[in-house]
């Protein structure tokens, strides 16, 4: 291994930037050079790099979004895109990329290692449902973000004795959602993974809640589920209590890393950078009971990380007072 690139695709998560950091301090210790391929993929497609030394990465490991910027990109779908990347690769010296994103990033990936290229995978994604790992960077300081601006909103909510449906991000899965619905106490927590919630059950909590004395009332939904707007409707039309709805949106999405995210990346970064020196390539790293390990790409992305159902039932079951 005489040279590596890095890059960062799909949506952008907090610690991202500390991987990166992580692989170049590391890579560099051991005399590898570093490129930063900006843009995602694309940035490989069009030449779009920068040399990275240690010095570079400086100041990164405490700010969130990528230093590298990030995009989806079209065009690496296809099969040209793909030989196009693997060109790219041979052209700049390349002996390995270390990818960092979610499902999409490592499905570019395994089509860049089955060209020869050799792969490394990190996952950070603020969705946390990569199936290889039990956490993923950018998830707890997601959670604290909406946990932050959520107890803002229960200041006003109850002021004025209002309900406050929030959305939170998490197109296909519920995990921000349900802890954030814990962490927040929220009298319902709706996720894409139990979307057969009955209506009338959550008025009828609502309802009891209230004839026990409570006044104001907070329902996480995520992203996947459905439309906070028409919950929020169904609420005041049923139980004639105001409500408002806050959609948190990208804000989760940025921030400075917590220490979790910080730590997660830093060993995750390091880690893909000794099993490439290994020789150990095409792996997803993921942590598992505290523990590094590491996955094929293509068996990682066959597995699903599944919405813990005693979460869920934690959170619904605390929601009553
Ligand atoms: O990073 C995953 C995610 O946050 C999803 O929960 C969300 O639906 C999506 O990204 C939004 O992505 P964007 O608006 O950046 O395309």
């Amino acid at each position: 291994m005489n040279r590596i690139g890095i890059l960062t695709s799909g949506g952008d998560a907090p610690g991202m930037n500390a991987a990166i950091r992580a692989i170049v301090r590391e890579a560099r210790h051991r005399n590898i050079d570093c490129l930063g391929i900006r843009r995602g993929y694309n940035g490989l497609l069009n030449g779009d790099v920068i040399e990275l030394k240690s010095n570079d990465v400086n100041g990164l490991l405490t700010r969130g979004g990528t230093a590298l910027f990030t995009a989806r990109c079209q065009e690496f779908i296809t099969p040209e895109g793909v030989e196009k990347g693997y060109n790219a690769c041979k052209y700049l010296g390349l002996d390995g990329v270390v990818a960092i994103g979610g499902d999409g990033t490592f499905r570019g990936a395994l089509d860049l290692s089955r060209m020869g290229v050799n792969m490394m995978c990190l996952p950070a994604t603020i969705d946390n449902d990569i199936g290889c790992t039990n956490y993923s960077i950018g998830f707890d300081t997601a959670c604290n973000t909406a946990i932050d601006a959520i107890d803002k909103l229960r200041d006003t909510m109850q002021s004025h004795e209002r309900c406050s449906v929030v959305e939170v991000m998490g197109r296909d899965a519920g995990h921000l959602a349900v802890y954030v619905g814990i962490a927040t106490g929220a009298v319902a927590t709706l996720v894409p993974e139990y979307s057969d919630v009955c209506e009338e059950t959550l008025i009828e909590k609502i309802r009891a809640e209230r004839t026990r004395g409570r006044t104001h009332f907070l329902i996480i939904v995520a992203e996947g589920f459905g439309k906070a707007e028409t919950v929020a409707q169904n609420v005041s039309a049923a139980t004639g209590i105001d409500s408002r709805v806050t959609i948190l949106g990208h804000i989760q999405r940025g921030g400075s890393p917590t220490a979790r995210d910080r730590v997660t990346a830093s060993r995750m970064g390091r880690h893909a950078v000794l099993n490439m020196l290994e020789g150990k390539c095409n792996r997803v790293v993921g942590v598992i009971d505290g523990n590094m390990q590491d996955f094929a790409i293509e068996e990682a992305l066959k597995m699903k990380r599944a919405l813990q159902r005693s979460m869920y039932d934690t959170a619904i079951e605390l929601a009553s007072m």
